[in-house]
């Protein structure tokens, strides 16, 4: 399963890098507003040259001509530039469009498995539910992503899942579960993945007896 970062903070996306976690990084324009007082072009083209990955970066258009002018665009920015398109049906019309021209698109606001199935039918590389959203309004949003994998199985269909709007490492194993293809995290929720109680509590164990053979670090000496 690949990871992505969902961000568009520079310094997260070097730090994650460094510890070879990042796959790939997600953005949207709520994202992009936390950014404030930098021109956001600029660290777009910064995030595409540290990101050993695709970038996914969304349109603002709602309309087809406008979302064409736009995911063009985006593309121009760099080759690992990925379109992100949000799931209408001037969407759907966009990604196939965009397939022909071989541009690859994460198709967005996914909250049900058939508008994952109708992505994957018009050309979309990825698919992206978003499954914090669904349990904030009581829906089972890891039950949608396994509704999904289960569809795309059953006809072969090789668009990846990207599991969006995560909030926690719960819904990163069951997405491991489920074979989901990427998991796009925040950086909070990527820090709080390798962390465990048992970790910390054995390494000041480790360190209080070593210090009784050792009280002044001699071995390392
Ligand atoms: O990238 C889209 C998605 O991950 C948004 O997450 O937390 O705003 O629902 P959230």
């Amino acid at each position: 399963m690949k990871i992505f970062l969902d961000t568009a903070n520079v310094e997260e996306i070097k730090q994650g890098v460094s510890w070879g976690l990042v796959d790939g990084v997600t953005t949207n324009p709520s994202l992009a507003s936390r950014e404030k007082g930098k021109d956001f072009k600029t660290i777009v083209k910064e995030i595409l040259s540290i990101t050993p990955g695709p970038v996914s970066i969304e349109v603002i258009a709602e309309d087809y001509d406008g979302m064409m002018k736009q995911a063009l665009k985006i593309r121009e920015l760099g080759d690992n530039a990925v379109v992100k398109i949000p799931m209408t049906l001037s969407g759907l019309r966009a990604i196939k469009s965009l397939k022909e021209k071989k541009i690859p698109v994460n198709c967005t606001l996914i909250f049900n498995p058939l508008q994952a199935l109708f992505a994957a039918k018009s050309g979309a590389e990825y698919v992206s539910p978003f499954v914090g959203r669904l349990d904030d309004i009581s829906e089972d949003g890891m039950g949608i992503v396994a509704q999904i994998k289960q569809i795309f199985t059953n006809y072969d269909i090789e668009t990846k899942i990207l599991v969006a709007s995560i909030r926690n490492p719960v819904h990163v194993l069951r997405s491991a579960i489920i074979g989901a293809d990427v998991v796009t995290l925040p950086f909070d929720v990527l820090k709080k993945l390798p962390s465990h109680p048992k970790t910390d509590e054995g390494l000041i164990r480790f360190s209080e007896d070593w210090k009784k053979i050792f009280p002044s670090g001699e071995f390392f000496l």
